[in-house]
């Protein structure tokens, strides 16, 4: 079963054919209307739920167009509104849907959720972001890189803020992708230990650097996020806010960089806090890139899923 839970648990040679793939599907559209279907309609008479127990415009929008642009149907589904959040178990869910569906997508917040659906289910399960990860997003990321600098293999990345899921999913694809990776924040929100091992498993240099202009110095991409995440709880706000301040990339930062770097945001950005909306608008910016290329990469990774 081709489940996609994350970046480290799935082959580095699949996941760079996903990536090539996503690439050649996003030249074969050729600029076609959004809602023209694609040449080939490899996920013609499949049909995909899309389960949500945290909001989302991007992974939403971009699940679904994508589904569609292959030939496939889908079923957005939200988690409050479903026996899911009533108290029927996930396992229980998980042999339902797959009784209907042929693939789940699902955005949840504990990672044992994820893994408990994908266990039960015998359809193959997407990981559309936890409280641990978000490679559905990284993918995109890794595809933007190199669409606009050629191979991210042997950069160096830069993340900048809150050691979070995103941040998670960057260390990840620095050891499947070989690129090295600085994490620049306050060690209350260092990333977790797991991901960095990996990475440094993988031989590549994992560094953390308290100072964020030291940081930047000749990087090739810059990455922030937001500072306060879908799952942490909002009475942390004020006490993120003051320690992640001085990690905020400004147009002074994003300078000392090298100067083809590029700046990254998965999205949604709070402007003027984690970054300025100067950096956010500006020439080394490619967010609006990396949030076309979610449709391109996803379709890729519904493809090799379900191995179509
Ligand atoms: N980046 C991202 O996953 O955005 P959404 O929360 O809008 O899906
Ligand atoms: N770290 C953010 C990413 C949103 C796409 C969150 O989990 O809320």
């Amino acid at each position: 079963m081709n489940h996609f839970l994350d970046l480290h648990t799935t082959d580095a040679t699949e996941l760079r054919g996903m990536i090539d793939a996503a690439r050649s599907m996003k030249d074969a559209r050729n600029g076609r209307p959004r809602g023209a279907p694609d040449d080939t309609q490899p996920l013609a008479g499949r049909m995909v739920a899309l389960v949500f127990e945290k909001p989302s415009t991007r992974t939403r929008v971009s699940f679904d167009l994508g589904v569609r642009q292959m030939g496939g149907e889908t079923m957005v589904l939200s988690g409050s509104e479903m026996q899911l959040g009533h108290g029927e178990t996930i396992a229980d869910t998980a042999r339902v849907l797959s009784r209907y569906v042929d693939l789940i997508m699902i955005r949840t917040f504990e990672e044992a959720v994820l893994q408990e659906m994908a266990e039960y289910a015998s359809v193959p399960v997407i990981n559309g972001l936890t409280n641990s990860s978000h490679p559905c997003q990284i993918m995109a990321d890794v595809m933007t890189y190199e669409e606009h600098r050629g191979p991210i293999a042997g950069r160096r990345v830069v993340w900048a803020g809150d050691g979070n899921n995103v941040c998670a999913s960057f260390l990840h694809a620095a050891g499947q992708f070989g690129f090295d990776l600085t994490f620049t924040g306050p060690p209350q929100l260092d990333p977790d230990p797991a991901p960095v091992g990996f990475a440094r498993d993988r031989g590549r240099s994992i560094t953390i650097e308290r100072d964020a202009a030291r940081a930047v110095e000749g990087a090739d991409l810059v990455v922030t996020d937001t500072w306060v995440s879908m799952h942490d709880s909002q009475s942390a706000r004020e006490r993120r806010h003051n320690l992640l301040r001085p990690y905020q990339i400004t147009t002074e930062l994003m300078a000392r960089a090298t100067p083809d770097a590029l700046f990254m945001h998965c999205l949604p950005a709070h402007r003027g806090e984690e970054v300025t909306s100067e950096v956010m608008d500006g020439p080394q910016s490619v967010i609006f890139d990396e949030a076309e290329n979610r449709l391109h990469a996803q379709k890729a990774i519904l493809r090799w899923c379900l191995q179509v």
